[in-house]
């Protein structure tokens, strides 16, 4: 027995946040976004929205695809680094309530935009090992409170949104999550980071009044780091897996920055027409950011039944990894 992707789902908040408004807030302009990011806009939940509430949504719509009720799933995990509670619970625990799922474990995983590979990871092992039939798998992001909207580095790249999809068993290999890699190297934290708020830097009037609840990146040396770790990893994954780049139906890369996609999509000599971008649309919506691509290509009729799947993703910690799968969905 092998672990599949039997489903998709996302959920996009209303309100648009556009460079054009970010040009009243800030000091930069449209050009300037675009030009260095390929961001034209991205999605801000309403203040009733939690992130918890982001990801039911497309639980559900990833439920519905799978045609299972919540009485078949197994386990649920959640992967956010905007979670509805700094400390507990779970934003896990909470989606499972939320939607009705009941006794059964839920838990988060931090690997900021590396989440939604991470959870592949961790649904696949489980899925293949006998412990559980269904993993439902959510990337859920309201990263919207965590930005600083008077820092023109960071509070253009962010929105909010969710995708999630139900891991289940096939026999078939071709159906399968091929293989899937992470990493991480501790060594590169601080250059994206929320300084404030946990052990380290607990919550205080100094330490609020220091705006170090917000994301801090040195984007600059974090952009040279990603692309050179993301070509690397797609590269290996490929050659491990004895794949070749014109066997991949489908590249869906975390959706950080158009120009990241591209320099790893020209090293594989990938067309772009097989290239999944939705960064313009959405901006970076960390953990939930590949699902939420993987779910515009699906419902454009992209995506079907059977296709090769190559997905990449690097985040804060630094994390990375990448991923190879078949969609076994319908
Ligand atoms: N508008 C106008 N000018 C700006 C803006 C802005 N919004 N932001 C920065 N600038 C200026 C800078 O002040 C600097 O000016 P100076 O030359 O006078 O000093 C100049 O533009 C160049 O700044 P850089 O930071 O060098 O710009 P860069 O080309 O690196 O682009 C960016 C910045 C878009 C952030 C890019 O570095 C990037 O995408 N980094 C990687 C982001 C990423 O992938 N993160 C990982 C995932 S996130 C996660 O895990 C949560």
């Amino acid at each position: 027995m092998y672990a599949s992707i039997k489903s998709i789902g996302a959920y996009v908040p209303k309100k648009i946040l556009s460079n054009e408004d970010l040009e009243k807030i800030v000091d930069t302009s449209d050009e300037w976004i675009f030009k260095r990011t390929g961001i034209k806009q991205r999605r801000i939940a309403s203040n009733e929205e939690t992130t918890s509430d982001l990801g039911v949504k497309a639980a559900k719509v990833a439920l519905k695809r799978a045609n299972l009720s919540v009485k078949d799933i197994d386990c649920v995990i959640c992967a956010t680094l905007s979670p509805d509670f700094l400390t507990m619970p779970s934003t896990a625990a909470v989606i499972s309530h939320k939607l009705g799922i009941h006794d059964k474990p839920a838990f988060d995983i931090s690997s900021a935009c590396s989440g939604f590979v991470y959870l592949l990871n961790l649904a696949k092992a489980f899925i293949e090992s006998n412990t559980y039939n269904h993993v439902l798998i959510i990337g859920a992001e309201k990263i919207s409170p965590f930005i600083d909207y008077t820092d023109r580095s960071t509070c253009i790249l962010f929105g909010d949104g969710a995708g999630a999809c139900v891991i289940g068993k096939t026999k078939e290999k071709e159906k399968s999550i091929l293989c899937v890699h992470t990493s991480s190297n501790g060594k590169y934290a601080d250059l994206l980071i929320t300084p404030g708020g946990g052990s380290k830097n607990p919550c205080s009037k100094q330490m609020l009044d220091d705006k170090l609840n917000f994301i801090k990146m040195s984007g600059n040396e974090v952009f040279k780091i990603a692309v050179k770790t993301l070509t690397k990893d797609v590269i290996d994954i490929l050659k491990n897996n004895n794949i070749k780049a014109k066997d991949i139906d489908f590249f869906i890369p975390h959706q950080a920055n158009f120009r990241i996609i591209e320099a790893v999509r020209a090293k594989l000599n990938f067309p772009i027409s097989k290239t999944i971008l939705s960064v313009h649309k959405y901006g970076n919506t960390s953990a939930a950011s590949i699902p939420m691509a993987f779910n515009d290509a699906y419902e454009e009729g992209k995506i079907k039944n059977g296709d090769l799947m190559l997905f990449d993703t690097f985040g804060g910690g630094f994390t990375w990894g990448s991923a190879l799968a078949y969609f076994d969905g319908e």
